[in-house]
């Protein structure tokens, strides 16, 4: 039987800046404690960039030069760049074109998708897309963010969650079964109120008001996040095992936004999947938005056998959500 073209994860990179910002330096910063972010989040450290003038793609560069060097590709063969980012270095040009450029990916042509903590998820089915169709044969996909370029480092509420970060991998074609299975992905604008930026975009323009207020930066209500968060993720990650009668004996691993370990253990626990079979790295680097699902990856790279089922879910702002069911292929 001549099996169909899927796309297969061929390899991952990460990278994540020196600087590590730990709970007792943020208590100095605003009124909170090591127990409490512990506790409530699950948190210890995160990586911040430091540095005039470096943004994203500084992290994305960095993340697709080391998935360049483990994997042996010829930056040339790379056809196309998808970044999933809610940092960007700039409104335009891209934050793909940067990394690319910067990373010598001249070939490939680039673009941004913005969907916030679901992003790198929206963009590797996006991916996927292009290379089942048959039209492209080698796309990186990167998640980076620099998170606090935007945190409000007085709110004691939104601080703690967010780190800096980027990861990226190498998507081919293979016709061998292993690769990307199914998606269910949603978004729903009503959500935007609870979570998002207010100002430097169209709609608010950076102005003297606008430094003023404080609208630069992440306004978050945790509560009704948390809520959202931990219902979508269940029901989408439960709706697409169903959907493909999965088990969770069939799981190797459940691969979660890293936002709050509260959030990561109740969508675990919604599928029936054992702690040890949760990637989870929110405790060294916090919630790099983008990043986090490919920085499970890259963590959990060498537990991971050819034909392993992974279950990705993912929850942010939009809101955007989903779950994605694919076979590693390495
Ligand atoms: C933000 C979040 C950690 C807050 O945790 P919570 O358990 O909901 O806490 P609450 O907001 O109910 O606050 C409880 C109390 O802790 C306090 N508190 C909040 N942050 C605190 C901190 N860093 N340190 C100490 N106390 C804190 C509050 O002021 C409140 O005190 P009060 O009862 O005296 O008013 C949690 O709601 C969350 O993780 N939400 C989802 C966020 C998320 O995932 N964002 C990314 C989207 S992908």
């Amino acid at each position: 039987m001549a099996n169909k073209t899927t796309a297969a994860i061929t390899g991952v990179g990460a990278w994540l800046p020196e600087y590590i910002l730990d709970n007792d330096e943020l208590s100095c910063m605003v009124d909170t404690t090591d127990e409490w972010i512990t506790t409530r989040i699950g948190i210890k450290t995160r990586h911040i960039l430091k540095g005039e003038g470096l943004g994203t793609s500084y992290l994305g560069e960095r993340a697709v030069k080391n998935l360049l060097e483990k994997t042996g590709v010829d930056p040339l063969s790379i056809e196309l760049v998808i970044c999933a980012t809610v940092t960007p270095d700039m409104f335009f040009p891209s934050t793909a074109n940067l990394i690319a450029h910067k990373a010598g990916l001249t070939n490939a042509f680039c673009f941004d998708l913005s969907a916030a903590c679901s992003g790198f998820l929206f963009a590797l089915w996006t991916a996927s897309r292009y290379i089942e169709s048959g039209a492209y044969k080698r796309v990186v996909v990167v998640g980076a963010d620099k998170m606090s370029s935007i945190v409000d480092y007085t709110d004691r509420k939104t601080c703690p969650i967010f780190g800096d970060g980027a990861a990226a991998v190498m998507l081919e074609p293979t016709t061998d079964g292993m690769g990307i299975q199914d998606a269910l992905l949603h978004s729903d604008g009503s959500g935007a109120v609870h979570l998002y930026m207010k100002a430097g975009g169209s709609a608010y323009p950076a102005s003297e008001e606008t430094v003023a207020n404080n609208w630069h930066r992440i306004h978050q209500d945790g509560q009704a996040v948390f809520k959202a968060a931990v219902s979508h993720m269940g029901d989408t990650t439960l709706e697409l095992m169903e959907k493909n009668h999965l088990a969770a004996s069939d799981i190797r691993y459940l691969v979660p936004h890293q936002a709050n370990l509260r959030i990561i253990d109740a969508t675990a626990a919604r599928i029936g999947l054992p702690a040890e079979q949760c990637m989870i790295n929110i405790q060294r680097y916090g919630n790099t938005t983008g990043a986090t699902i490919p920085l499970c990856l890259w963590d959990y790279e060498k537990q991971l056998k050819r034909g392993d089922n992974l279950i990705l879910a993912a929850f942010g702002g939009g809101y955007t959500w989903g779950a994605m069911w694919l076979k590693w292929a390495y």
